[in-house]
């Protein structure tokens, strides 16, 4: 299949309008189950290293689980703002929605018990690949007009413990998913002055 210059041309607004959405954005809205799933297609077609698709999706709505999650993130959070205590905004920073976002979503990485072919060499390949799925998901949530917020600051084996992982699983990330009052035009970090934009020509270079 051929695609048009405006296939490609509503492809990069998608990617040019997905934003990371905290606690401040959500609303309660529940998302549809066919939405849940598009998301989740989207994630599953992503490409992975010798087609090991060593992803596992672990979808979170009990009050419970959430609650002990958000208590990880405000422990975590804690040692965080020491690290950060010259930046006085860190503190001000809303850095997740756990609570808030009507469905959390776990994304594993379960490695493989055998050889996976492209990864005999480089053995992060697993992990990058699960990563490939996380940014399926992004994209497909943000053309539902859909919310997510990656929440990195956590300790990763009580996440694990939390949710019942399975033993070897890696917590790669823990994404809040649910409809928003508004997305920002752009990243909120650079807004509030946390980080500047870097160019395509710093980032960029020619041999
Ligand atoms: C690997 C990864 C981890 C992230 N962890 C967090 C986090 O813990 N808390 C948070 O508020 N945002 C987190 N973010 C979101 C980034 O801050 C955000 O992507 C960046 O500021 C650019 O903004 P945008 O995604 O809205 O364009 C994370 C993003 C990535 C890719």
């Amino acid at each position: 299949m051929n695609f048009t210059q405006e296939d490609a041309k509503k492809l990069l607004e998608i990617i040019k309008a997905r934003r990371d959405v905290r606690g401040n954005r959500f609303i309660s809205t529940p998302i549809e189950d066919e939405k849940i799933t598009a998301i989740l297609e989207a994630g599953i077609s992503a490409p992975s290293v010798g087609y090991s698709q060593p992803w596992k999706f672990v979808l979170i709505q009990d009050a419970k689980t959430k609650v002990s999650i958000a208590k990880n993130f405000a422990h975590e959070n804690a040692k965080a703002q020491e690290i950060f205590q010259e930046r006085s905004l860190y503190k001000e920073l809303k850095l997740e929605g756990i609570k808030e976002a009507p469905i959390n979503i776990a994304v594993l990485y379960e490695p493989s018990p055998k050889e996976v072919l492209g990864m005999t060499s480089m053995k992060k390949m697993g992990e990058y690949s699960v990563v490939c799925a996380v940014q399926n998901m992004w994209l497909m949530a943000r053309a539902l007009n859909i919310g997510i917020g990656w929440v990195s600051i956590l300790d990763e084996q009580k996440v694990l413990k939390a949710i019942q992982a399975k033993e070897h699983s890696q917590l790669v990330a823990y994404l809040c998913v649910g409809y928003v009052d508004k997305f920002y035009e752009q990243s909120e970090l650079k807004t509030l002055g946390w980080e500047r934009e870097k160019l395509l020509e710093e980032s960029v270079t020619y041999l």
